[in-house]
């Protein structure tokens, strides 16, 4: 008993600072009010224009934790921006390479966590079964962050929403279309845009719309805040959106769908004509946005990428700020 004692007592003291209701980490944007999600946003701009450089307010931060990137799946933008980003608050980072076994097949999910709490602060997770972050969530005692799984893309949303204030000032007013499939990707953005009152508008093909209890939840949320959600098959449906978002039609570990899904989808390759609909009634012309990598010829066309309305690589760049927004939540620094 005493010996037990002792050891709780020590994982106790071993535990980093915790941050209020980012202390569990992040696993969706399902689980974070619309305030949460403001007050993310709002240290995010702060610490883009800060740069974590030497002599910033946020350089070193997090100095002496060390963070677990577990990774079943390959990453550019969400490998690159964790190791950058946290290595600027002063993090140091260890980038576990999952890619040729899933995590439990080696060992059980929950010994996986019980180890890892024991050398790291936090854990940030790409999986395959959103289930698994919830199984390493409930058994770490300390914060675990979804770098993406099947479900949720809770980090992409944040980055997409700080750009989306950068390009129009503020989200007030703001509609959003996703166009293609309705994945992790559409799910996180859709979520988010309903708790921040922002309209959101998918255009899928039958039997690839969002899951029935993400778009539930989103539409119980923007009943609070009095946005629209629209689950349609029309492209037309996305007249006046100040935002066309599209990801790619195959996500990992559905690549032995690849066949089946390509013929789905063709009509929804986003190209100038759609973009023309989108900014039918606008001011301006409707911004294109996608998280990459993108499959330049299917989802989208190159000119549409490529053109100026295209906000894809600040997409990319505010991961980094973004996430040092939340990881700096998440370890209670802010
Ligand atoms: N958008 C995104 O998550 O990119 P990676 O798969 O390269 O991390
Ligand atoms: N929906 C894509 C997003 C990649 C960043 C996937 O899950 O593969």
């Amino acid at each position: 008993m005493t010996a037990m004692m002792n050891q709780s007592a020590t994982t106790e003291l071993k535990m980093a600072p915790r941050g209020g209701a980012f202390a569990g980490g992040l696993l969706a944007i399902d689980d974070l009010t619309g305030d949460q999600i403001r007050e993310i946003l709002t240290l995010a701009a702060s610490v883009k224009t800060d740069g974590c450089v030497l002599g910033g307010a946020y350089a070193g931060a997090l100095a002496g934790l060390s963070v677990t990137m577990l990774f079943e799946k390959p990453s550019l933008r969400t490998r690159m921006s964790f190791d950058i980003g946290l290595t600027k608050l002063g993090a140091h980072v260890v980038y576990l390479d999952h890619a040729s076994a899933r995590l439990g097949a080696r060992e059980a999910v929950k010994d996986y966590a019980k180890n890892l709490e024991r050398w790291t602060d936090a854990i940030v997770a790409r999986v395959f079964k959103h289930a698994v972050l919830e199984e390493l969530s409930a058994h770490a005692a300390i914060p675990v962050v979804n770098a993406l799984s099947d479900l949720e893309h809770p980090c992409q949303t944040l980055a997409d929403l700080q750009t989306l204030i950068e390009r129009y000032g503020s989200l007030d007013g703001l509609k959003v279309a996703y166009v293609g499939d309705g994945n992790n990707v559409c799910h996180s953005l859709m979520l988010a845009c309903a708790k921040l009152g922002v309209s959101f508008t998918a255009v899928t093909p039958k039997g690839f719309e969002p899951r029935f209890g993400v778009v539930k939840s989103a539409t119980a949320a923007a009943h609070e805040t009095g946005a629209t959600i629209t689950i349609s098959r029309s492209i037309d449906d996305i007249k006046g959106h100040h935002a066309v978002y599209t990801d790619t039609w195959v996500s990992m570990g559905q690549e032995h769908q690849t066949g089946l899904r390509g013929g789905e989808f063709t009509h929804l390759q986003v190209d100038a004509d759609i973009m023309a609909i989108a900014s039918e009634g606008l001011e301006e012309p409707a911004a294109f946005m996608h998280c990459l990598p993108a499959h330049r010829g299917e989802e989208v066309t190159d000119d549409v990428i490529d053109s100026a309305q295209s906000l894809v690589y600040e997409q990319a760049d505010n991961r980094m700020w973004a996430q040092n927004a939340l990881m700096l939540k998440v370890f209670g620094k802010q």
